[in-house]
C-alpha cells in the first residue's frame, strides 16, 4: 500500500514541477485531491483494511496529502509571481529617457504678444473682460451710434449671420456692454477675436484687437494721450512719441488717430513707416455722450475715452512682419523665427 502511495505522490509532485499553468494546477487539483481523486479513492478505500492497516494507511496518505497541498501552494505562489513581473515589466515606464534633444514648443507670437499686452495693461490698473465673437447688430453697430443707415457702416466690411446677427466686426461693442453692467469708474481692457471682409497683406478676415475704456469724472483727452503713451513706451521703448490726428468714429467725438514714432526707424523714417516717420497704429477718441446716456451713464457727469488697436498690428510693427497672413497659417519655419 504505502508503495501505491509513493508512486500517486511522485506522479502528482512531477506534474507540478514543470512550471504548471492555473489551469494545469487546477486539473492536478481535481486528478488527485478531488472527490473523485486518487489520493481519495484511497481514503474510501481504508474501509476495507484491517483494524491495524486502517490509522497506518491513514497516516500515509494524510501525509502524501499535506505534501501535495503544500506543492500547490508553492507552484500557485510562483505562477502568481510570475504573473506579476510580466504585469511590471509590461507597464515599466522608462523614466531616464533623454529628452533634452526634443523640440519645445513655444506660444504663437500672437499669444505672446497678447500676453505682453494684457500684462502692461493690468499694471496699469485696466480690468480684462471679454465678450462675444458672434454679436448682435444692435452692440456692434447701433449702441455704437451707428444706426442701419449710417454711412460708417461702410468702412466696416461685415460677415452677416443673419440680418440682426454678425461676427463682430471690432472689440468696441464690448464698451457697451460693460458700460451697461458697471458703473464708473470704469477702467477695462478687452481683446479678441474680430471678423471682416477683407484679405490682403496688411488685413485678415480674421485678426485680433483691444479695446480700452475708462469712464469716470473729468477724463479728458489728455488722459487718453498719456495712457497710449505710457503704453507704447513700455511695449515699445522709451523714446516713443505718441501723435493725434483728427478722425471719425461714430461712437467718439472728438474721434482721434493715434500714430507712434516709428520703431525701427526711431522716426528718421524707413521702409515700415513709409519714409513718414510714423506709424499709424490706433482709432480712439472721447467716448460719445450718445453711447455714454444709451447705457445709462450721465454723460453731464461722467465723461470716458476709448481706444482700439489691431494686436496683429503691433506684432508685425514689434518683430518686422510683412504679411499679416504669416500669423494665421501656422507654417512652423515661420513661427519659429518669433521667440519672446
Ligand atoms: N473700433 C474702432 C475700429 O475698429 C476703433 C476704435 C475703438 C475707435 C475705440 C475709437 C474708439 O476701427
Amino acid at each position: 500500500m504505502k508503495e501505491t502511495i509513493d508512486i500517486i505522490l511522485n506522479e502528482c509532485l512531477t506534474e507540478l514541477d514543470n512550471n504548471p499553468t492555473q489551469d494545469e494546477i487546477q486539473s492536478v487539483k481535481v486528478k488527485f485531491l478531488g472527490k473523485n481523486g486518487r489520493l481519495t479513492a484511497l481514503l474510501k478505500g481504508l474501509k476495507d483494511l484491517s483494524p491495524q492497516e486502517k490509522p497506518l494507511v491513514g497516516q500515509l496518505v494524510n501525509l502524501a496529502r499535506e505534501r501535495i497541498e503544500a506543492k500547490i501552494a508553492a507552484v500557485e505562489e510562483a505562477v502568481k509571481q510570475q504573473k506579476l513581473k510580466e504585469k511590471i515589466e509590461s507597464e515599466y515606464i522608462d523614466i531616464t529617457a533623454d529628452f533634452t534633444h526634443g523640440k519645445r514648443g513655444a506660444l504663437h507670437p500672437l499669444s505672446m504678444v497678447n500676453k505682453q499686452l494684457m500684462e502692461i495693461f493690468s499694471d496699469m490698473g485696466f480690468v480684462v473682460k471679454e465678450g462675444p465673437e458672434v454679436e448682435t447688430d444692435y452692440y456692434n453697430f447701433q449702441a455704437l451710434n451707428t444706426p442701419l443707415d449710417h454711412p460708417a457702416r461702410d468702412m466696416q466690411d461685415t460677415f452677416y449671420i443673419t440680418e440682426s446677427i454678425l461676427l463682430r466686426t471690432h472689440t468696441s461693442p464690448n464698451q457697451v456692454r460693460v458700460m451697461e453692467q458697471s458703473r464708473p469708474p470704469i477702467k477695462m481692457i478687452c481683446p479678441g477675436k474680430c471678423y471682416r471682409v477683407d484679405d490682403d497683406a496688411t488685413h485678415s478676415p480674421i485678426f485680433n484687437q483691444i479695446e480700452g475704456l475708462v469712464v469716470d469724472k473729468n477724463v479728458t483727452l489728455c488722459d487718453l494721450k498719456g495712457t497710449i503713451e505710457a503704453f507704447s513706451k513700455k511695449f515699445f521703448s522709451d523714446s516713443t512719441k505718441v501723435r493725434l490726428r483728427p478722425s471719425f468714429f461714430p461712437f467718439t467725438e472728438p474721434s482721434v488717430e493715434v500714430d507712434l514714432t516709428c520703431s525701427n526707424c526711431g522716426g528718421k523714417g524707413c521702409r515700415l513707416c513709409k519714409g513718414t516717420g510714423w506709424l499709424e497704429v490706433l482709432g480712439a477718441g472721447m467716448v460719445n455722450p450718445f453711447v455714454l446716456d444709451n447705457c445709462g451713464i450721465d454723460s453731464q457727469i461722467y465723461s470716458g475715452f476709448a481706444f482700439g488697436f489691431g494686436i496683429d498690428r503691433m506684432t508685425m510693427i514689434k518683430y518686422g512682419i510683412s504679411d499679416i497672413r504669416l500669423m494665421y497659417q501656422n507654417d512652423i519655419r515661420f513661427l519659429q523665427q518669433i521667440v519672446g
